[in-house]
């Protein structure tokens, strides 16, 4: 199976292609596609950057996703997010490729007293540009494209670092305990920490085994506010770094943030494979980073 890769470079396009040069998806190959060979901002490029390439499939990573920045960026990001995402869905469905797109918990959030999992069939409300710019993306490619999987993922930690936000929660922790042996985090937020090493294999298993078309929640089991998944990162490097809660008011965002916006993964674990809890994943992560 023949797969291009938009967004090689980024956190899950970095782990995706380990994942694929793992061996374990020796019946996929990858080919990346860089911001420079295809800049999906300018959309009208798209299909002819596209049409002269044979594949079975395409992964889209891209995104515009700094969140707060977002918010006065709505033009970029509808773009980026949503008219891209459902050019490429076009030019999938012309390929008779399958496409695969990468959207966000940030689809939910409007639900003020949630505190269950969502689950895919789950009524969306996005609270800020990014999550209403990702949810478009995802209706626009779904009537462009019967054979769509897309992923839904949270709060991504990987080896190379969100290139679109700058390095990723877990290196900043590290970074600012040391520096400052004293956290203040928000405790009123509460997510599914994912690492993208472990969402590389299960979307590659997925593409591998052809699983049934549609809307997967994929991130690691479990849930935390960030104060937690700060505390966690802390205690297990032992840096000597106090790490207290604190409210989202205390640290006022361009854009709002769901209170609540942990994704539930019963229909991946079914379909596709499990993923393992937030914490196991976290210490693999610090592990191949030589962190413990
Ligand atoms: N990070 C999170 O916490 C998080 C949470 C929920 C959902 N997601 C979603 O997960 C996906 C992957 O996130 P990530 O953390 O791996 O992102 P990332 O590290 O920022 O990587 C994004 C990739 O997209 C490329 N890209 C951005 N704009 C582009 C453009 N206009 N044209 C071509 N390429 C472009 C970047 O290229 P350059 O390397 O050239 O910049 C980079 O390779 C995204 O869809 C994101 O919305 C992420």
């Amino acid at each position: 199976m023949k797969v291009l890769l938009l967004g090689p470079n980024g956190q899950l396009g970095s782990d995706l292609q380990r994942a694929q040069q793992a061996a374990f998806h020796s019946e996929l190959t990858l080919t990346p596609i860089s911001r420079e060979q295809l800049d999906v901002a300018n959309v009208d490029s798209i299909r002819s950057a596209l049409s002269q390439l044979s594949f079975d499939a395409l992964i889209n990573c891209t995104s515009y996703h700094k969140t707060d920045e977002v918010e006065d960026n709505a033009t970029l990001a509808m773009t980026v997010n949503a008219h891209a995402v459902q050019a490429l869905a076009e030019v999938c469905t012309e390929k008779r490729a399958r496409f695969v797109h990468i959207s966000t918990d940030y689809v939910f959030g409007a639900d003020a007293k949630r505190n269950t999992a969502y689950a895919e069939a789950d009524p969306t409300g996005p609270v800020n540009v990014y999550g209403a710019s990702k949810l478009l993306g995802e209706n626009l490619s779904r009537l462009a494209n019967e054979d769509l999987l897309v992923f839904r993922v949270a709060s991504l930690f990987g080896v190379s670092g969100a290139s679109g936000k700058g390095g990723n929660f877990v290196e900043t922790m590290i970074r600012f305990g040391q520096e400052r042996g004293a956290l203040k985090v928000v405790a009123d937020q509460i997510m599914s920490p994912t690492a993208t090493a472990d969402l590389a294999t299960l979307i590659l298993t997925a593409l591998s085994r052809e699983v049934p078309a549609g809307i997967y929640h994929a991130v690691n089991s479990g849930q935390a506010s960030w104060h937690e998944f700060a505390s966690a990162i802390i205690e297990l490097t032992g840096i000597d770094a106090s790490v207290t809660p604190c409210s989202s008011d205390e640290f006022p965002t361009r854009a709002r943030r769901p209170a609540f916006s942990v994704l539930n993964n019963h229909l991946a674990s079914k379909t596709i494979g499990t993923m393992r809890p937030w914490q196991d994943a976290l210490q693999a992560y610090l592990k191949a980073k030589h962190y413990i």
